[in-house]
């Protein structure tokens, strides 16, 4: 039985989830999002909160037949939609928490934490966990295709589980970053967007 609090809110909701948003518009959005990233075509990149797998389609359409993407979710029922949705070779779905990741120092080449920070725990501790799964040189990046305020207000009205997960300014995430080791080299935000982006030092 998942005793995680937050896995089963998640696990709740999953079935509606893809329907609180119109999902060509979210596509869109989400491609256009990721060329301004930069995202490479061979690139091995790490989804964590992947939901029902929204953001694992946007990336899969960028990706050649070399990218891969592990894709990750606390939520049972998250993944498992997401596997209904989405059958493709180049991606890995695992139910796991962010805080405490099974792969060898350096296998990222980008971690994408899209519409997920407010829902951690311990920042520090998955900002730590995060660092050390990326290649030196490699980014992270806290996403977010909404503003802050909206965010925060969803979130205060919603469940129990989630009710005080709130979303920092970017000025706080990018000195969280800093702290572990990543160079911040966007931090930007307003009324539809958030976005801070660390590219990780060599130790
Ligand atoms: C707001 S939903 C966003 C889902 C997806 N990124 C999207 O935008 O469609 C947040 C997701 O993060 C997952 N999540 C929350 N805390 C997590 C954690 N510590 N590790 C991994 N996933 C987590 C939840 O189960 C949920 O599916």
């Amino acid at each position: 039985m998942n005793q995680n609090p937050k896995a089963v809110y998640f696990d709740g909701i999953a079935w509606k989830w893809d329907s609180w948003e119109n999902q060509a518009a979210l596509g869109i959005k989400l491609a256009a999002g990721l060329e301004e990233l930069g995202v490479g075509d061979s690139e091995t990149v790490l989804d964590i909160g992947c939901g029902t797998g929204n953001l694992t389609r946007a990336l899969l359409a960028r990706l050649s037949a070399a990218g891969r993407i592990v894709a990750i979710d606390i939520s049972p029922q998250m993944i498992e939609l997401a596997r209904g949705k989405i059958s493709d070779p180049r991606v890995e779905w695992q139910v796991m928490d962010a805080r405490s990741l099974p792969w060898t120092d350096g296998s990222f080449d980008r971690v994408i934490c899209y519409s997920v920070w407010p829902h951690f725990d311990d920042h520090a501790a998955v900002a730590n966990e995060l660092g050390r799964v990326l290649k030196p040189g490699g980014r992270l990046h806290v996403w977010h295709l909404a503003g802050r305020k909206f965010i925060n207000e969803i979130h205060a009205s919603a469940g129990e589980a989630v009710r005080h997960d709130i979303l920092p300014p970017v000025g706080e995430t990018a000195a969280l970053l800093t702290q572990f080791g990543f160079q911040v080299t966007t931090a930007v935000e307003d009324e539809e967007h958030y976005l801070v982006t660390g590219v990780k030092q060599v130790r």
